[in-house]
């Protein structure tokens, strides 16, 4: 059975992720990439410039798309201009409500604390925990049993109920039992609280000085729209995408990799005219779920999930995010992996002419926010950011549509999928239990690996020649430890699609066998073409 626990365990035991700074107790909200999780990172990463950016092919209309258009790339830097996030809207309204325990001194997400009523005679208690979704019930009852005095005998005077309800959606917070309190009532009123890490440029660091690290790579292609229009002479329709780190001082980081602090983000920001934004939005919905299902997330796992109005981030009039049924949550609920927004004009027109107001009556365009003396609040770049259309002479500001995805997160959407425990005949030719992970070839860590039957009669040397010729394409790994059944899942549970024997046949005849991760089907193959039989396999 696929667990959180499992998956955890399996990531810390082959070197997926570490927790970061571990032999110092570790850093909530923090996560290392060990050698085998770096290297998924890298091919998902690898795999979404090259399928959006790098291989997308400028002179073909895809299927479901309006035109043809261009894609490009961009690499910002992480602390920008502290304009840039008053503009874009970030300083004012990107923040989470937190909640403050007065008892034991600690903060929690208002929407993200769960919990259920609790009764025992006439006293009817909320009772909340941070506990994963599969052991909430459980922990709410201990908790509870503990809050009332109940011995174990005693357990049917308590009714738990069956609804999990997080606190924003209690009316009030005075019957509530905190995650780490003994006593109801110790919560704070929700307050907001931005989620910008701030930092400070030289040494002097006055008031003026202070600027964030960027909260999503977005903005850095925001700000240099005009470069690229300038320097590369792309037309709208284009994107640009970018890949890169973002950090957000999440107040509870939870579920492993899921909610961190520091994040990659695989973001594009695509410019079209505004009469065709509809049919990109759409087109874009379509093209990034089936990227999630080719690289084999099962499509039962995956939803798209339209924003309701009231949902949407400030600068957007149409939002989809595509979701994961990831283990940790509860059956039916899904996580975000990526979220596809049409963002209007709202952010060239902010750095053009200062933040815009988003509170503008629907339909009618942002308006620009004034100060009391009737002045732009914020001051925009002052910079031209419109578009000249060559064909029409047309100039207008672009509508953007963001494809913008989370690389953790995909990630571990990936590990999780892979996950499976199956049957397979051990050395002695056992079914036994294994456990292994099915993830994509383009994505899994290593793609191959090599291993001598014994470590004499000529099988090393043949088998450290084809590991020398596979290594210069494909990430492989040597093996010469250990029966081999024990070899093959040691790969399984690393991913890795082929396995390579040397055996005295190999000596003999030239042959090798490869071992199929999945089907466990072997197949012997000349020697000479075992680089182009991995290769064919791959592709
Ligand atoms: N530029 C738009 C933007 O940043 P978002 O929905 O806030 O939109 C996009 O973030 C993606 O970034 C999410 O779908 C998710 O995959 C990832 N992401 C956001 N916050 C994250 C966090 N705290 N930890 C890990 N990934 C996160």
């Amino acid at each position: 059975m696929k667990s959180m626990e499992k998956i955890v365990s399996l990531c810390k035991r082959r070197g997926f992720l570490f927790q970061s700074s571990e032999i110092y107790g570790g850093v909530q909200g923090f996560w290392d990439y060990g050698p085998l999780g770096v290297e998924l990172k890298r091919n998902l990463k690898d795999a979404w410039w090259s399928d959006m950016i790098r291989g997308h092919n400028n002179l073909l209309v895809p299927e479901g798309a309006p035109s043809s258009y261009e894609m490009v790339g961009l690499d910002c830097t992480i602390i920008m201009h502290p304009q840039v996030w008053k503009n874009s809207g970030h300083y004012d309204l990107f923040h989470d409500h937190m909640v403050d325990c007065r008892e034991s001194k600690k903060r929690y997400r208002f929407d993200q604390v769960r919990g259920r009523w609790c009764q025992r005679g006439e006293t009817k208690v909320f009772v909340s925990t941070l506990a994963e979704a599969e052991h909430e019930a459980d922990e709410v009852r201990r908790r509870a049993m503990k809050f009332f005095k109940l011995r174990a005998k005693n357990a049917d005077e308590l009714t738990v109920g069956d609804e999990s309800l997080t606190l924003d959606r209690l009316d009030d917070t005075k019957s509530v039992l905190a995650p780490d309190a003994k006593s109801l009532d110790t919560l704070t009123d929700p307050r907001e609280f931005n989620l910008m890490f701030k930092t400070t440029l030289g040494a002097l660091g006055g008031e003026d000085d202070v600027t964030f690290l960027r909260p999503e790579t977005a903005q850095g292609i925001f700000v240099n729209f005009k470069n690229v229009l300038d320097s590369s002479r792309v037309k709208v329709p284009f994107g640009i995408g970018q890949v890169g780190k973002s950090f957000r001082n999440e107040i509870t980081p939870r579920n492993f990799t899921f909610r961190s602090r520091e994040f990659e983000q695989m973001e594009i920001e695509f410019f079209c005219p505004p009469d065709q934004s509809q049919q990109w939005y759409r087109y874009w919905r379509d093209r990034r779920l089936a990227w999630y299902t080719e690289l084999g997330l099962s499509s039962e796992s995956l939803i798209m999930r339209e924003h309701h109005t009231e949902e949407l981030a400030h600068y957007s009039v149409g939002t989809a995010d595509i979701e994961y049924a990831f283990p940790f949550l509860p059956p039916g609920e899904y996580g975000e992996l990526e979220g596809i927004a049409h963002r209007g004009d709202f952010d060239l027109r902010s750095h053009m002419e200062g933040k815009l107001d988003p509170n503008s009556p629907e339909g009618q365009p942002m308006q620009v926010e004034l100060n009391e003396h009737g002045k732009p609040k914020y001051r925009g770049s002052g910079k031209d950011l419109s578009y000249r259309d060559e064909v029409t002479n047309e100039k207008f500001v672009p509508h953007v549509i963001e494809p913008s995805a989370g690389a953790d997160r995909g990630a571990l959407a990936f590990l999780c999928e892979a996950y499976t425990e199956d049957q397979a005949p051990d050395d002695k030719g056992n079914m036994q239990t294994r456990t292994v992970m099915k993830l994509h070839p383009r994505l899994a860590p290593l793609k191959a690996a090599v291993f001598p039957l014994v470590k004499k009669d000529g099988m090393p040397e043949i088998a450290k020649e084809i590991y020398g010729n596979l290594k210069q394409h494909f990430n492989v790994f040597y093996d010469d430890k250990g029966a081999v059944g024990r070899r093959y899942r040691r790969q399984d549970e690393a991913g890795t699609p082929y396995c390579i024997t040397v055996d005295g046949d190999s000596v003999s005849e030239g042959t090798v066998t490869i071992r199929d991760r999945d089907s466990l089907e072997q197949t012997r193959v000349k020697i000479d073409d075992v680089v182009s039989e991995i290769t064919q396999r791959m592709s």
